[in-house]
Formats: C-alpha cells, sequence, structure tokens
C-alpha cells in the first residue's frame, strides 16, 4: 500500500546544479550539497522536486541509468531523507492526487498504519482545517506532520469524518472507492488525525485522560509556540522589516490631562527596604482592601518601583527601553490602564499609565466602563466589595510580533507572570495589598480606551489597595 504513494521533496524546495553531478537541495528545514552523483541520481532529484514518483518508479529510473550496483546508494540516500523531513508522501485516487502528508520536522518519521476495513474512525478534535497558501491543510496538534488537501473530495471525506466511518461508508463520496478510502483513512491515522472507535461506540481518544484534559486551544497554543510541530520559524526574525514600520518604545500620550506621580527616593529604599527572603516569605494575595484610600503618594511609588522606564535605548531595527522587570528582546509591550476607584488625591477614573514620565494620562471620568471593568474584578477575586484599583495590562501585539515568530503571544503571557510577581514584591514590601487575576474582558478594555482590540488589549489585570489595619 506504502509503495502506491508518490515520494516528493516539499514544494517550496529547490533543486539546482552547481556542476553537471553536483546537486542543491534548497528546502526550508536544510540546505544539502550532493556531490559525484551518477546521472540517473540525478534525474531522481528531479523528479522528487518536481511533483515526486512512487519508489517502485525513482528505483526504475535509477536502475534503467546507472545499473543496480547503485540501487543500494539510492535506497540510503531515500532513507536519510525521509530522516532528515525531507519526503512528503502523495496519495492518488482515479489518478489525481487526494490528499498530501507534509512533515514539519526531522522528528517525524511516517510510521504507516494501515487500517483494517471493518474498524470505524472519526476524526480527532484536535485536527482542524485552514488555508495556507490557497491551499487547505489538515493539521492538529498531536502530529509532526501537516496533510495537503488537492480538492474538495478531501474536504468531502473530512466532513463525513465528523461521524464514525470505516473504508465502506466512506466511498459514497464519487471518485472514492474503497480501496482510496482505506489508503485516506490510513494516511490521517498514521498522521495522528483520527481516532479508533472501539466496537461499544468510545473514542479512543477520549478514554485518553491525559488528554481529555486539554482543551484544543491550549494544545493548539502549546503546539505551536514550541519547536518540533510546525514549519514556521521560531524566534527572533524580524520578518516586517523594511515592510512595517515597528512600533514605538513608548505609546503615544493617550490624553493631555495627566498627574504627575510621586516619585520615591531609591537611594533611601535601599537602605529601609525589607529584606528579599523577608518580602518573598511574606508575599501572598490579599483580596480585601482597608477602609482607607490607598494614597497616592503609595500608587505613585507603586507603579515606579515596579514599571517604570530607566532608560530608552536605541537599537539598530527598532528602539527598545529598559524597566525593572524583564522583558523578551527589551520590546516591553505591556502598557498599563488603572480603573480607580478610590486613591486619596485622585479622582475615579480610567487611566493609562506613561512609563517614561511616571505620569497618569486621564482617559475617562468613572463611567459604566469603569464600573463594569471593577466589577468584573471583583468577582474574579471573590471579594466583598470593589477593588480600590484595577491594573489592567494591555499588550501592544505588535511591538513583540514585529521581531519575534511563532512565540510572540507565548512571550507575552510570560511577560504578564514576570510583571505580575514584580508587582507582588513590590507591594510587599510596601506593606500594600496585591492580587493577581486570571480572567478579565478585553472587549471591554478595547471599548473603554477607544484601542483597537487587535492593536492592542488586555491580557492580564491586577489589583492592588491598601490593607486592612488585621492583615
Ligand atoms: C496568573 C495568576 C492568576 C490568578 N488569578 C486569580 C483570580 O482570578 N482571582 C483571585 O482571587 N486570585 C488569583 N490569583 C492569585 C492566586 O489565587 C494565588 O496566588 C494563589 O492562591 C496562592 O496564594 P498566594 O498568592 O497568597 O501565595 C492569581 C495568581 C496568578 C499568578
Amino acid at each position: 500500500m506504502l509503495r502506491s504513494l508518490l515520494l516528493s521533496f516539499p514544494k517550496n524546495t529547490s533543486v539546482f546544479n552547481q556542476s553537471e553531478d553536483d546537486l542543491v537541495i534548497d528546502s526550508p528545514l536544510m540546505k544539502l550539497n550532493l556531490q559525484q552523483l551518477s546521472p540517473g541520481f540525478v534525474e531522481v532529484m528531479r523528479i522528487l522536486g518536481n511533483g515526486g514518483a512512487t519508489e517502485d518508479a525513482l528505483s526504475e529510473v535509477v536502475l534503467k541509468s546507472d545499473g543496480c550496483s547503485v540501487l543500494p546508494r539510492f535506497y540510503y540516500y531515500l532513507q536519510q531523507f525521509i530522516n532528515c523531513g525531507l519526503i512528503c508522501y502523495t496519495l492518488q485516487a482515479e489518478g489525481l492526487p487526494l490528499a498530501t502528508l507534509v512533515p514539519f520536522t526531522d522528528a517525524h518519521q511516517l510510521q504507516w498504519t494501515q487500517v483494517a476495513r471493518e474498524q470505524k474512525y472519526i476524526l480527532s478534535r484536535f485536527a482542524y482545517c485552514r488555508k495556507d497558501n490557497s491551499q487547505l491543510v489538515l493539521e492538529s496538534p498531536l502530529s509532526h506532520a501537516q496533510i495537503t488537501l488537492a480538492d474538495w473530495r478531501g474536504a468531502a471525506l473530512l466532513s463525513e469524518l465528523a461521524q464514525p466511518h470505516n473504508c465502506s461508508t466512506l466511498n459514497k463520496i464519487p471518485g472514492i472507492s474503497a480501496d482510496a478510502a482505506q489508503m485516506f483513512l490510513s494516511l490521517l491515522l498514521s498522521t495522528k488525525m483520527l481516532s479508533e472507535v472501539e466496537e461499544d461506540g468510545k473514542i479512543s481518544e477520549e478514554e485518553n485522560q491525559t488528554l481529555a484534559q486539554w482543551e484544543f486551544h491550549d494544545l493548539l497554543f502549546h503546539s505551536r509556540s514550541r519547536s518540533s510541530r510546525h514549519g514556521s520559524k521560531i524566534g527572533k526574525s524580524y520578518r516586517f522589516l523594511g515592510k512595517i514600520k515597528p512600533l514605538p518604545a513608548i505609546k503615544p500620550k493617550m490624553s493631555p490631562e495627566v498627574i504627575d506621580l510621586y516619585k520615591p527616593d531609591l537611594e533611601q529604599l535601599k537602605q529601609t527596604d525589607a529584606s528579599l527572603t523577608l518580602v518573598l516569605e511574606q508575599r501572598n494575595s490579599v483580596r480585601i482592601h482597608g477602609q482607607e484610600a490607598i494614597a497616592e503618594e503609595q500608587l505613585g511609588e507603586f507603579l515606579y518601583r515596579a514599571a517604570r522606564v530607566r532608560e530608552i535605548i536605541p537599537r539598530e531595527y527598532m528602539e527598545v527601553s529598559d524597566r525593572p522587570y524583564p522583558g523578551g528582546g527589551a520590546c516591553y509591550e505591556l502598557e498599563l490602564y488603572l480603573a480607580i476607584n478610590i486613591c486619596a488625591n485622585i479622582p475615579s477614573g480610567l487611566y493609562h499609565y506613561c512609563p517614561q514620565d511616571h505620569q497618569l494620562e486621564k482617559i475617562s471620568g468613572s463611567n459604566k466602563h469603569t464600573e463594569a471593568l471593577l466589577a468584573n474584578a471583583q468577582q474574579a477575586n471573590g471579594a466583598k466589595c470593589l477593588p480600590q484599583i484595577l491594573i489592567i495590562f494591555a499588550a501592544r501585539f505588535s511591538r513583540v510580533s514585529w521581531a519575534y515568530e511563532s512565540i510572540a503571544y507565548s512571550l507575552i503571557l510570560k511577560h504578564v507572570g514576570v510583571l505580575y510577581q514584580t508587582m507582588y514584591l513590590v507591594a510587599t514590601a510596601m506593606e500594600l495589598a496585591p492580587c493577581a487575576l486570571g480572567t478579565g474582558n478585553a472587549d471591554l478594555l478595547a471599548e473603554a480606551t477607544g484601542c483597537d482590540y487587535y492593536t492592542e488589549s488586555s491580557v492580564g489585570e491586577f489589583i492592588i489597595g491598601s490593607k486592612t489595619d488585621f492583615q
């Protein structure tokens, strides 16, 4: 069965001559320089780079052109290409390509699993289709490969597979024989896109308690932001360099109405602060705030110690900055919005923190948006009354995604964690009441600030206030 599949290099691979018997194979995964190749071999490389052929047809080319003594070398090379993830497998039905398995990495080795004719299968709940370069592709975070679907027949088969099917119940689709259906199911099973349906109707994937606890979006995000289960570059690639201008390190002022915040004396704090160990050991989440409102000086000191800009640093590609908490590539995408319920000497309302000038920029007074933001925060921490101050972290996403590929969003969430802990420690040292929140409404903040959801929206929330006397 496997021998009927067409073998080829991935689509975006180029095969070109260095000299008559030297070839370069340039694929997204690697670049190979093959030297002193026999004519049959050169021909095989060209076929692999140009639509492909079955293993038998390729070996026939070598046999006819170079003789049987070269065949072991051909099989050796073919195995090396397979090991490197350089070989795609295309299944044909009625002489037309139906589906192609494209390996993502060298970690992929096709372990062909032939489905039994009577056995029923169902599409994995982790498998999904999307458009990629004018093709429909089937992917799954369980898989090290992608399946490209050549035409509507593949989509029709997948649609059927939302329900349990075996080879014989799948062949009602025009142009799909029971043999083609068996091959298609085998290709999907071999790439972990299918799950077996047991005789009692149970789906084996759902019986796996570890997998059952993964939600689709969590596993997809996990696999796409680590290397090995996708074909994209990972890390700093500056893919928009020369195409889109990066955002400046500091967000332009959001309002002419600003409040200058108190700046603490850091030299004095270095002498008087509690020790790191004491702060670490005393840190905890405090969800109840005191009768007395947090003071304006306390808010100023808290923001200055945790989140101000220490320096703007011009770099070759983009402007970065230096702040008290660490951040990938020093991009610092997190903007802080403060929904102030009560704070001595600062009117209630919504503010943006300018970390460079250490100022609050007033966006609005107290209104239905700030009330809803504060009410959501109260619900998230189960407190009896509204928090004194809710700090919402919003990410200017493209500060990170302009420079980083595949990991931008995961970096942003790591930055939220980093800033949470910095705020916890500063608040503990200052004897304030801090608590991180795990949920928030990004649309609500977008409405309250007028920011575009896709340009900048909320990714984390933190509440802060004065402590009660008995804490
Ligand atoms: C990412 C994150 C999300 C959290 N979300 C919430 C939340 O939504 N509501 C809440 O009351 N506490 C929340 N917390 C606080 C945790 O419940 C708290 O850290 C945990 O119970 C341990 O207690 P401790 O912080 O006092 O050591 C969160 C903490 C973190 C780090």
